[in-house]
């Protein structure tokens, strides 16, 4: 089975061919991440021109890479929701259009079930059902994945997402857009114990993340700081953000594992990339006995064959959409898995 998988929701207009779900023979990415920076964030009008401009190379490239035509593949598959609606409509328009004229089935996908099928291509051998943390630049969820389509959302942030909890404050810090990687370089070289910041304390029976407080108080640490005319040493700073955030996370999801019963865990999404988030799940899924599935760093940002694999799943669960498809900024992930034809919750037996 072939699928091409196109996603274009935020900075990155992607595409790539999915063969037999996890064996990706193309993977082309054009990022405009260098333009936005100089906003020092994403500027959506710009997002949608730039993927207006790239999409049909970037697909056409895609299928050259690949050594398919247009007539080999068995559907086409497109990120449709969430992201920036402008961003969205280009892909799922170019998509429908392809779609119409080649014609083959169209596959609306959801960008979080994208990042959550990176983890099948790296690791074939995971599968349904295990516990997944999704934690990239708009989201930050606790994700039962009951099948390859379904989920069920155990927590999620109430205010600001992991990765732009980064974001903000590395650019608080002077680090430029995206700063979520930069913080994670300086951190190296600096003491994640130097500062104290604020876990957000929410009830014990919750799971619901909270960033927004962190925020604040590295804001008003660099702020109270200037005023006083103290130096801050960023790396020591950047390494506490990023040690208060890998224990957030990883208490959440440990929490999480041993109270709905799961030995096999998952992390993916933009910021799976760093390194302390990285190790702190990892060492403490060594200490629980439980399996850890992370992405390469090259799967982890967004890109074109996490939407051509769970594109490939959703196409053999019947999730399709006709000329009418419409991008959504906001879809939740659980109604997306319900599109498809079998969408009773499946019965599960944890791993
Ligand atoms: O998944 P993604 O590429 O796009 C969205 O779907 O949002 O995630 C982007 C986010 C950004 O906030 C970026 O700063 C963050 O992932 N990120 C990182 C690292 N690499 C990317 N955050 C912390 N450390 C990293 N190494
Ligand atoms: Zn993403």
């Amino acid at each position: 089975m072939l699928i091409l998988g196109i996603e274009s929701s935020c900075d990155e207009t992607a595409a790539s061919i999915a063969k037999d779900h996890t064996e990706i023979l193309s993977n082309v990415v054009a990022s405009q991440v260098d333009e936005h920076k100089q906003y020092g964030g994403v500027v959506p009008e710009i997002a949608s021109r730039r993927h207006c401009e790239n999409i049909l190379w970037v697909v056409k490239k895609a299928l050259r890479d690949a050594d398919v035509t247009l007539s080999d593949l068995d559907g086409i598959a497109v990120t449709a929701y969430p992201g920036l609606i402008g961003a969205l409509l280009v892909g799922v328009n170019f998509a429908k259009g392809l779609a119409l004229a080649a014609n083959k089935p169209l596959v609306p996908v959801h960008h979080l079930a994208g990042h959550i099928a990176s983890n099948y291509i790296a690791h074939p051998q995971l599968k349904p059902p295990y516990l997944c943390l999704v934690v990239s630049g708009g989201h930050s969820h606790l994700v039962e994945v009951l099948s390859y389509t379904q989920f069920r959302i155990l927590g999620r942030t109430r205010d600001d997402a992991a990765g732009e909890c980064f974001d903000k404050c590395a650019r608080a810090m002077g680090y430029p857009y995206p700063g979520g990687v930069h913080l994670d370089k300086a951190s190296k070289s600096g003491n994640p114990e130097a500062f104290k910041l604020p876990k957000p304390k929410i009830a014990d029976n919750d799971y619901d993340f909270s960033f927004s407080g962190l925020k604040t108080a590295v804001i008003n640490l660099l702020h109270n700081a200037q005023q006083k005319g103290t130096e801050i040493c960023r790396e020591d700073l950047a390494a506490s953000v990023q040690h208060t955030i890998a224990e957030v996370l990883t208490d959440h999801t440990i929490r999480a594992a041993r109270e709905h019963g799961y030995s096999t865990i998952a992390i993916a999404g933009g910021v799976s990339a760093n390194s302390g988030v990285r190790s702190t799940l990892q060492r403490a899924c060594e200490k629980n006995g439980y399996a850890l599935y992370m992405p390469p760093l090259s799967l982890c940002g967004d890109n074109g064959a996490m939407i051509a694999c769970a594109g490939s799943y959703a196409f053999d669960a019947g999730i399709r959409a006709d000329a009418s498809l419409n991008a959504s900024a906001t879809m939740e992930l659980m109604a997306w898995g319900a599109l498809g034809q079998d969408h009773e919750y499946p019965s599960t037996t944890k791993t």
